[in-house]
């Protein structure tokens, strides 16, 4: 039984599980893998934009330089962890090198990708604050060929603190990644949710921002700040640094309340919103506790479909610049 009518108000009786799996809307999914015979009709993407074509990536024969991008928000469970794997996974899928750095001394990518925090001696903490340490040192393989992670665990809240009396103490994760650039093409940086001194780190180092944003009530309070503070790192610490997206996360398309959020952000934040939206599946969930991206976990489903085209959607954005 579909638990929607048309308008997609619950009925008496019925309740709404945003965990529930669905089939997802043929129309939508098909929105997460369009073709190029269907773009030429100018079709219409979820974010009410017509969706343009983003193409396979050819491959490459070198690599780096890096660019960094910082993946942040400093409301808590929007996607940043989640889209830091799955967006890496699908670039390193496309035949780029990727570094995922965990900048969250909850650890939960290093958990997300199968690593146990607790147990590792050296972490991203070690290589902000201990000068001489090689990155080598603090790599680890993930299960995804080409793709490295710098993991962390609760040590890192202390270099929150310790960090406050160095000197250039917004740039040590930029000192700590200049050794790294040349070997990949994407560095991405999962960050806390925070706008604290680790944060500016991550903005610091970056070249440009992703910011996902839940499809959920209030999901733009916060977000002014959220660029006030990328203005201000722009301003006074990296030039370079751009918005590169809004990412719309746990969208569910056959909710109206959904499609209004994603309508408000659109309108508020115009072509910064990327063509590709996530929809809500409890297939993320379970992906964490598989410790493996959504593109191997379960590489057919709308999910992997959704990040395999949004690390299109970046690439694309990539070259046009
Ligand atoms: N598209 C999605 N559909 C359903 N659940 C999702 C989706 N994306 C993420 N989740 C789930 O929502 C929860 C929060 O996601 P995630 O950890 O990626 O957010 P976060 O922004 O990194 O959180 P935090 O701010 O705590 O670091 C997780 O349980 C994750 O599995
Ligand atoms: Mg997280």
């Amino acid at each position: 039984m579909a638990p929607f009518d048309d308008d997609n108000d619950l009925q008496d009786g019925q309740f709404y599980d945003p965990d529930a799996e669905y089939e997802p809307d043929p129309e939508y999914a098909a929105t997460l893998a369009p073709d190029a015979a269907r773009q030429r009709r100018e079709r219409v993407g979820p974010t009410g934009r017509p969706l343009p074509y983003f193409p396979i990536p050819n491959p490459l024969t070198d690599h780096g330089p890096a660019k960094i991008v910082a993946m942040c928000n400093q409301k808590g469970g929007v996607g940043k962890t989640t889209s830091t794997i799955n967006l890496g996974a699908a670039l390193a899928e496309y035949g780029r090198r990727v570094l995922l750095v965990d900048f969250d001394p909850q650890g939960a990518l290093s958990v997300g990708l199968g690593v146990n925090p607790m147990e590792l001696d050296i972490t991203v903490y070690n290589l902000l604050m201990e000068r001489g340490l090689a990155a080598d040192e603090v790599l680890l393989k993930t299960a995804v060929p080409g793709m490295d992670l710098l993991p962390s665990n609760i040590d890192l809240s202390a270099a929150e603190v310790q960090l406050v009396s160095e000197v250039a103490r917004e740039s040590a994760l930029q000192r700590a990644l200049k050794p790294l650039m040349s070997d990949y093409d994407y560095i991405v940086i999962d960050c806390q949710p925070s706008l604290g001194l680790l944060t500016v780190n991550a903005l610091t180092a970056a070249h440009s921002v992703i910011v996902p944003l839940e499809c959920e009530f209030f999901a733009l309070r916060g977000v002014a700040l959220l660029t006030e503070t990328i203005e201000k790192v722009r301003e006074r610490l990296n030039p370079e640094l751009e918005l590169d997206g809004i990412l719309a996360t746990m969208y569910d398309s056959r909710t109206v309340h959904s499609r209004e959020v994603l309508a408000r952000v659109v309108e508020a934040f115009d072509d910064h919103v990327f063509h590709t939206v996530i929809g809500r599946t409890v297939r993320f969930p379970e992906t964490t506790v598989a410790g493996e991206p959504i593109t191997t976990y379960a590489s057919n489903s709308v999910g992997a479909a959704a990040y395999r085209q949004l690390a299109r959607e970046v690439l694309a954005r990539c070259h046009a610049e």
